[in-house]
């Protein structure tokens, strides 16, 4: 009943052109670098009838135009109408400004026209997810069609402070439907987050469709069961699946479509027990192997072997099919946690390590590592690893993904390396977010608050030129205890809302307003809660408002 009444109460403000509402304080996540308000008594009337123009090539502008009719028809229940030329006011008029930066946007309401001013249609599509915030939240919460909202008079100049603001998901301990990763493309999206790195392979299974072996989504996607509670029994109940290269296009075209791109993931050599069981020639054991898809969490102690050229072939002929996939500049090659003790005593390795001079399996690693990194750059593509690369002796072009504390990333800045920095002690949302654990369900362990997830300081420790080497952020979800998507969610949010603010506004602790940004990522948990999403909202000291 309160819901209700206050509800309509809302309504009757944002129909009403003449109230004075108090729009001084405006809740956006991430907040962005300017933003001016104009004259409190005027107001734009965003209505059914407004129309979308564009001036250059409708392809450009397409994601910030497709998200403009999402907002239309979730707040009037239709589509606004589009248009190459200005005929009279009650416009949203995208305009080409060559002089801004690639992600950069001005988006300005007047009274009579919404005008957005950006160089390329990514920046249009964040002006967009700006204007998403500024719109009342009660205008998507209620399930009345409006026919008329008023909007403040207001100017904002934005762009983000880092070009990698990533999220990672694990899709082999648990597989996530097509529509679930959609969801998470737009949790993305919402936030201004802009690569999106894809885990898709593993111990626990191998989930990409490759055509030239079949074997690895026939057997390797497979495990007879999965291990119940901290590895204290198995469930008997076979799990699997897979994104067929179909789903694959599908949801990389989706990701397009909201100035995400995707970063693959294929683990090289180790965590690669589901390609084993398929192929069990991969191996240090070879045919007699008797590998088998994990049921177990942690780390499984075989490896692909890095001695036998058909490895390489292997991994050759599965990098060509996901590089023609993906049409991003990277390829995360994995390279963590791989156990070499089966290295130490393979023939075939130690061969490899004589024949190429190595001191040990570390270097073993390193010499995959740049093998595949040369292999990639034939095919136009860059590497991402896992810190661990560092440990041989890593070339000068690979990119570091800072993961076991920021160690790895100030190595890899300090000496020309680019990172994206991803520490597990701010950035693992796979760790609990509260004290009273009791309230959560089943995590890997760890503590990553609200807060402290927001504490990540990128730069900590690098002199301004080291810094430049700096990519961005990311933060991860792995989920062997994640076996449900409202439990994915509830791990994701709010905690995705403070490393995409880390990543899109300058990030030095002199700057950063912790209470602002608890205050702002509350406010928005009513948008989750708006368009579907769940959320943990034990997060807030008061949480009365949240959810109801
Ligand atoms: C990792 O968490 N093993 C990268
Ligand atoms: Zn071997």
């Amino acid at each position: 009943m309160f819901k209700k009444i206050y509800t309509l109460s809302i309504l009757l403000l944002l129909f009403s052109t003449t109230t004075a509402q108090d729009y001084s304080k405006f809740n956006l996540l991430p907040q962005p670098v300017e933003l001016t308000r104009g004259n409190p008594n005027s107001r734009f009337e965003f209505t059914p009838q407004t129309t979308i123009i564009y001036t250059f090539g409708e392809n450009n502008f397409k994601p910030a135009i497709n998200a403009i009719q999402e907002i239309a028809e979730n707040i009037f229940g239709t589509k606004i109408k589009c248009a190459t030329k200005v005929n009279g006011d009650n416009n949203i008029i995208l305009k080409k400004n060559n002089s801004l930066a690639e992600e950069e946007y001005i988006l300005e309401i007047t009274p009579e026209n919404i005008i957005i001013n950006s160089k390329s249609g990514v920046g249009a599509f964040y002006a967009i997810q700006t204007l998403k915030q500024i719109i009342p939240v009660q205008a998507y919460e209620t399930p009345i069609d409006l026919n008329k909202l008023s909007l403040p008079i207001i100017k904002v100049t934005d762009k983000p402070h880092f070009a990698y603001r990533g999220f990672m998901l694990d899709c082999s301990r648990h597989f996530w439907s097509v529509e679930t990763i959609k969801e998470v493309l737009d949790i993305m999206a919402m936030h201004k987050m802009n690569r999106f790195h894809w885990h898709l392979t593993e111990d626990q299974g191998w989930r990409i469709e490759i055509k030239k072996y079949p074997l690895l989504t026939q057997i390797g996607s497979l495990r007879e069961q999965t291990t119940t509670g901290k590895n204290v029994g198995m469930d008997g109940i076979p799990y699997g699946g897979y994104y067929t290269q179909k789903d694959v296009k599908e949801i990389v075209k989706y990701a397009q479509e909201r100035c995400i791109t995707i970063i693959p993931e294929i683990e090289i050599p180790g965590h690669s027990l589901g390609a084993l069981s398929a192929y069990p020639w991969l191996g240090c054991r070879g045919e007699n192997g008797n590998y088998k898809t994990w049921s177990n969490w942690g780390v499984a102690p075989e490896i692909a072997c890095a001695g036998k050229e058909s490895t390489f072939e292997f991994w050759e002929d599965v990098l060509s099919e996901v590089a023609s996939l993906f049409p991003g500049e990277y390829i995360h090659i994995g390279g963590d946690e791989a156990p070499r003790d089966e290295w130490k005593i393979c023939p075939h390795c130690q061969q490899r390590i004589k024949d190429n001079g190595l001191k040990n399996e570390a270097e073993l690693q390193s010499y995959v590592t740049n093998r595949i990194e040369k292999f990639l750059h034939k095919k136009g593509k860059k590497i991402i690893g896992w810190d661990e690369i560092l440990e041989g002796g890593v070339s000068q072009s690979a990119t570091i993904m800072s993961w076991r504390g920021a160690e790895g990333g100030i190595t890899a800045a300090k000496k020309g390396n680019y990172a994206i920095m991803t520490p597990s002690g701010h950035c693992y949302f796979d760790y609990y977010q509260t004290t009273g654990r009791d309230d959560e369900h089943l995590s890997i362990g760890g503590y990553v608050p609200l807060r402290k997830a927001y504490e990540l300081n990128p730069y900590d420790q690098l002199s301004p030129e080291e810094q430049k080497f700096i990519l961005g952020v990311q933060c991860n979800l792995w989920t062997e205890y994640i076996p449900t998507k409202m439990q994915l969610q509830y791990k994701l949010l709010p905690r995705l809302g403070a490393i995409a603010e880390i990543g899109w506004c300058n990030p030095s602790p002199e700057t950063k307003d912790v209470e602002g940004f608890i205050g702002r990522s509350k406010e928005l948990s009513r948008y989750y809660y708006a368009f579907g999403w769940n959320c943990a909202k034990h997060f807030y000291e008061d949480d009365v408002q949240i959810g109801w």
